[in-house]
């Protein structure tokens, strides 16, 4: 019997997302990690998480442990309404539903919008579930290039003169892993390519409100008067990974469709996590817990910048966001960062080689990706100490 046979042929080309497999590395004790993708798990409302899990189950016990309606709690479906609409997100076409985290969001547009061998554009680097989802569907992907305004819109261009593409995804703000936010003129410019060459936008915004420094920049959805953007935002980034509560705003024709496809993937999202995030964001002031992930994550970005220009190369650039949890290093062309990486752990400290991130996961990249949002400070300066010895070697 030859196992391999088991498999469908479009999960045995995946490869196992490699952001996982540094997890697997990091079970080293003392390990510094600027490899993770969550916001500081100091700030997590673990206290009123426990308040409110008691009085769910005190006062709406069998309420909260029924199966719930696959488009999400009412209640929080409600509260998503209005914070897209504070966002400009949401026309009268739409509808938003509750999906497990924005991760099944976007599979589940995918599945619900691609077929075999459709063009899908996307940021060359970009985040690397979405990636894995798109290859799932064997789409063809157009990875293409950013520069500090975001997404090069030239090549866009470019690629949809030549090739049939029926979806951009972009994450235009504190972009992961890069930590660049587009531009409005760009983000004017995405949609008004997507409505000439007839294809959609997915727009996916989990950093959108973790600002610490600059300006807002209004979401594409929010200009969106046709129905060319899907929206997926989540309360990962915001409250707590591990709930798995996120959600998905498109024209209700396609969200319908997606609907069906989270039917027979897990029915819904788990009632009593929505009605955590519900109560949370009823009783308790989310838009200061926000603040204090800005103050926090601002503080640290800056302390890492500060800790690069000390101990980094001059001939290593670097990325400064405005918000999110990452940001983007390059070296000088031609040199991998794999075997930093690999050096790095051995010295205890980890980061995301630039590959992983990348539409060609196998050719070398000359870049990697550090996050600021959960190491203590003292930390945080001797990681970033230790790799600006060890890229001093290489560069
Ligand atoms: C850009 C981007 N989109 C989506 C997700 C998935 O978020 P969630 O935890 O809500 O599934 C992540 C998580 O890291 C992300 O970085």
């Amino acid at each position: 019997m030859n196992i391999q046979n088991a498999l469908a042929d479009r999960v045995t080309a995946l490869k196992a997302s490699a952001i996982r497999e540094i997890f697997k590395l990091l079970g080293k004790p003392g390990i510094i990690s600027f490899a993770g993708g969550i916001p500081s798990p100091e700030l997590f409302p673990t206290k009123e998480w426990g308040e409110l899990m008691k009085d769910i189950f005190d006062t709406e016990g069998s309420k909260a442990l029924v199966y719930g309606v696959t488009e999400g709690y009412a209640p929080l479906v409600e509260i998503v309404d209005d914070i897209n609409s504070k966002n400009g997100v949401g026309k009268d076409f739409d509808r938003t539903i509750i999906t497990t985290g924005a991760q099944q969001g976007i599979d589940l547009l995918l599945k619900s919008m691609i077929n075999e061998g459709d063009g899908v554009i996307c940021e060359d680097p970009s985040f690397i579930g979405t990636l894995n989802s798109i290859r799932s569907y064997r789409a063809t992907l157009h990875g293409v290039a950013m520069d500090e305004c975001g997404i090069r819109t030239d090549l866009v261009e470019e690629i949809l003169k030549e090739n049939k593409i029926k979806l951009i995804y972009t994450i235009p703000t504190f972009q992961n892993p890069t930590g660049i936010t587009q531009t409005v003129e760009r983000r004017k410019k995405l949609l008004e390519l997507a409505e000439k060459y007839d294809c959609y936008i997915l727009e996916d915004n989990p950093y959108g409100d973790l600002r610490f420094k600059g300006e807002v920049v209004p979401t594409i959805k929010s200009m969106d008067t046709n129905g060319r953007v899907i929206y997926v935002g989540s309360f990962s980034k915001t409250l707590s990974p591990g709930l798995r509560v996120g959600f998905i705003t498109g024209h209700q024709a396609i969200i319908d469709r997606v609907i069906v496809c989270k039917q027979v993937n897990d029915v819904h999202t788990p009632l009593i996590n929505q009605m955590l995030v519900e109560r949370y964001i009823k009783n308790y002031d989310f838009d200061a817990h926000i603040q204090k992930g800005c103050d926090l994550y601002g503080h640290k970005c800056a302390l890492m910048l500060e800790c690069m220009d000390k101990y980094f190369p001059e001939n290593v650039t670097y990325t400064r966001p405005e918000g999110g949890i990452f940001l983007w290093c390059t070296v000088p062309e031609g040199i991998d960062t794999q075997p930093i990486f690999k050096e790095c752990i051995d010295n205890g400290v980890a980061f995301v080689p630039g590959s992983t991130c990348m539409v060609d996961i196998e050719a070398p990249s000359n870049c990697f990706r550090l996050n600021y949002s959960t190491m203590p400070d003292d930390k945080i300066e001797q990681g970033i100490k230790i790799i600006g010895e060890v890229l001093a070697k290489y560069v």
